[in-house]
């Protein structure tokens, strides 16, 4: 934190013009052909790509084959992979064991029938193994469903209005929860096409400012109260702003103060942080978990939310429960069979293989190497690390986050 703060105080600096032409040198020859395929992509689709991990400058790379720790691009190019699909194949890109079992379950009964399938009862139990605070689980088909589910749960069960965020963070894109993005104290800035009255009952914290957050519990007593605080457990945007280690017990002592329900979203660190997510890496036991990513192993229909027993019974569905008493969520495709025997197996796998603590000493070692380079070369740059998820922040007004395997 010291160090981040200091680096944060230096002026921006530009990039050296020869090296960024080195760089440019490269894309301009050895990717043509991703060059082509998505320049034509710019025609059909908006912005040319379809999720932020694939902007890249000058244009996006085109990826035809991935296997473990390495990505081959259109024109034969082979890198080694940090991103990891922004975190979801902890086990490595395209692994085998897990795509053989899936492949079994989709032969038997194709991805989808609408139907209950035993692997939605399996993955519910292997969560509940490792993070036995999710005692109920509901599998849904993103991060932003799941986070979405989660505060209209916890709206329905403390009957309580306001929900309250950390600054910059990102928890999908729902109405509800584009506020204060990216930048803390930005309050509505990229809520562009949302009305007023979606965010009117949002509310966000400055990172780790417990006295503001207080505040704001304070406040909303006289706006319906606090239904909800809603945190990345490791400081938001996957902690680009680390949390201190503290920082999750003292927002449970507050939301237990004033009964509102706390909710990890865990999208980013459940299963990666280790296998019982940042709940078991803090010691912390939220109300509500909401998984992304890893939860269907990098298969699609990733996420699904989980936790008290009591608080779950609010997202019953079907003749379980008189109609009216629980809240509306669902989804045609959430909790088919392949994403959940995806992620059933590949919680196995990583259970078996310890891939958690394997890549947090990847982490480890990716983070050491990085501040060698930025102590040798004095580089204004700071590298950190909680578990496999490694960053660093620089001074040329950039941040990475980086996942290794
Ligand atoms: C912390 C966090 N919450 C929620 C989401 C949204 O998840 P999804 O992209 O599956 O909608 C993300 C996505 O990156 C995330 O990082």
């Amino acid at each position: 934190m010291r160090r981040l703060k200091a680096l944060t105080a230096q002026p921006l600096r530009g990039l050296r013009h020869d090296a960024m032409l080195d760089v440019l040198n490269y894309f301009d020859t050895k990717c043509r052909a991703s060059k082509e395929i998505t320049d034509r992509a710019k025609g059909r689709i908006p912005g040319g790509v379809q999720h932020n991990l694939a902007f890249n400058y000058p244009f996006p790379l085109a990826i035809e084959k991935a296997e473990g720790a390495y990505l081959v691009d259109r024109d034969g190019n082979t890198y080694i992979d940090f991103l990891q699909a922004g975190g979801p194949t902890i086990l490595g890109s395209n692994y085998a064991p897990v795509n053989e079992r899936v492949a079994e379950v989709v032969r038997d009964c194709g991805p989808v029938t609408g139907l209950f399938h035993e692997y939605e009862l399996k993955l519910a139990e292997i969560i509940n193994r490792f993070m036995p605070h999710v005692e109920m689980y509901r599998s849904l088909g993103s991060g932003t469903e799941a986070v979405m589910a989660a505060v209209r749960g916890a709206r329905a069960f403390t009957g309580k209005k306001m929900v309250i965020k950390v600054g910059g963070a990102y928890h999908g894109w729902s109405d509800t929860m584009v506020y204060g993005l990216r930048v803390p104290g930005t309050y509505r800035m990229n809520a562009k096409g949302i009305p007023f009255g979606a965010t009117a009952r949002t509310r966000e914290a400055f990172p780790h400012d417990l006295g503001q957050l207080k505040r704001k519990l304070v406040e909303n007593r006289l706006r319906g109260g606090t239904a909800a605080v809603v945190v990345e457990p490791v400081g938001p945007e996957s902690g680009t702003r680390p949390a201190p280690h503290d920082f999750n017990a003292k927002v449970r002592e507050l939301c237990d103060e004033f009964g509102a329900l706390l909710i990890f979203d865990e999208v980013v660190t459940g299963f990666r942080l280790g296998l019982g997510g940042a709940a078991g890496y803090f010691g912390v036991t939220p109300d509500l978990t909401v998984l992304g990513k890893a939860v269907s192993g990098g298969y699609p229909m990733a996420g699904g939310v989980g936790g008290r027993a009591d608080v779950m019974a609010v997202f019953g569905s079907g003749l379980d429960g008189k109609s009216g008493a629980h809240i509306q969520v669902g989804g045609t495709l959430s909790a088919n069979p392949l994403s959940c025997a995806a992620g059933y197996f590949a919680i196995e796998e990583m259970a078996r293989t310890g891939a958690p603590v394997i890549a947090g000493r990847a982490g480890d070692r990716l983070t050491r190497g990085l501040q060698r380079l930025i102590d040798s070369y004095g580089l204004p740059y700071v590298a950190y690390n909680q578990g496999r998820s490694c960053t660093w922040s620089a001074a040329a007004s950039c941040c990475w986050t980086c996942v290794t395997r």
